[in-house]
């Protein structure tokens, strides 16, 4: 039997309806709208798409999108002082810096500049770290929005075999800490695994993130598994498609995402919901 589609779509929808209400609530109670910076460096077409598609979450929940745009050119002390002004910004909630940055940057010394209680993206050494410790803060949102997604369908984890593919600190490792966080049992496959197709012969969860189209064949679901696919690729025909082969894949699958309107939006929801957890958590704080 066809897996069940997942729609991302629909539960990020919901998440930024809980958003929007919760912003409203706050701005009736006189306080200002919450604000995140969104921080773009270059033109890279791929950036340009998912800061626009962030800038657009923002105006659909009410929070106040700032943007910097910034040359390709950007030396990597003008990038930290920019940084250093937004973290001292009263008036800025979130800072989100889109990946990658061009060459001469250091990402790792950009993220480590960010104030953590600023990291919406959940990329500061402390925030992974609040993760690895099982005291989560701010967490990274696609991971994040993974678990929604898996919640939303009901899927039980603990005790699960969960397979993940790709070791990223944007997406891979995060997840594993979340999949063991809700005690699933975690394989991590990355460049250097070999016979991929062992592990996700028996993977229950199966999440995969390695930027490669057609990386997981279908015959390889485990009948009746939860496949999570991450991936997105653009093909030379334009067309845009995940890293597991989808229509052979759902004959075996129990439940399956989609690319497009699988993790993406949710990914961009769970942005929104960071920037407003950051900026409750600042109000709390007396900021
Ligand atoms: N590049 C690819 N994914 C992401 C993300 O979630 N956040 C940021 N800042 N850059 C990215």
């Amino acid at each position: 039997m066809a897996a069940q589609v997942i729609d991302g779509r629909k539960l990020a929808t919901e998440v930024k309806n809980q958003v929007r209400t919760a912003v409203e609530a706050a701005f009736g109670r006189g306080r200002r709208r919450p604000a995140l910076a969104v921080v773009k460096v270059g033109d890279n077409p791929a950036s340009e798409v998912y800061v626009r598609n962030k800038r657009k979450a923002c105006e659909e929940v009410g929070i106040r999108s700032v943007a910097h745009d910034l040359p390709h050119s950007t030396s990597e002390i003008a990038l930290l002082s920019l940084i250093e002004e937004l973290n001292c910004d009263p008036e800025i909630d979130g800072i989100l810096v889109q990946l990658p940055l061009p060459d001469q940057i250091l990402s790792t010394a950009i993220i480590e500049k960010i104030d953590p209680a600023k990291d919406v993206d959940g990329f500061h050494p402390y925030n992974v770290g609040r993760l690895v410790q099982r005291i989560p803060l701010i967490r990274p949102c696609t991971p994040y929005g993974v678990i929604r997604l898996l919640e939303s369908i009901g899927a039980p984890l603990k005790g699960q075999h969960a397979v993940v593919i790709g070791a990223s600190n944007i997406v891979g490792r995060p997840m594993s800490l979340e999949l063991l966080l809700m005690g699933a049992t975690t394989t991590v496959c990355h460049r250097f695994t070999t016979d991929l197709r062992s592990h996700v012969t028996r993977a229950d969860i199966l999440i995969v993130a390695a930027g490669k189209p057609g990386l997981v064949p279908g015959e390889w679901i485990k009948p009746g598994a939860v496949v999570i696919d991450v991936g997105m690729n653009r093909l030379d025909s334009g067309k845009l498609v995940g890293d597991v082969q989808f229509e052979q894949a759902r004959e075996r699958a129990g439940w399956i995402t989609p690319v497009p309107g699988g993790v993406g939006p949710m990914t961009v929801a769970m942005l929104m919901h960071n920037t407003l957890e950051a900026f409750h958590r600042r109000h709390q704080l007396g900021h």
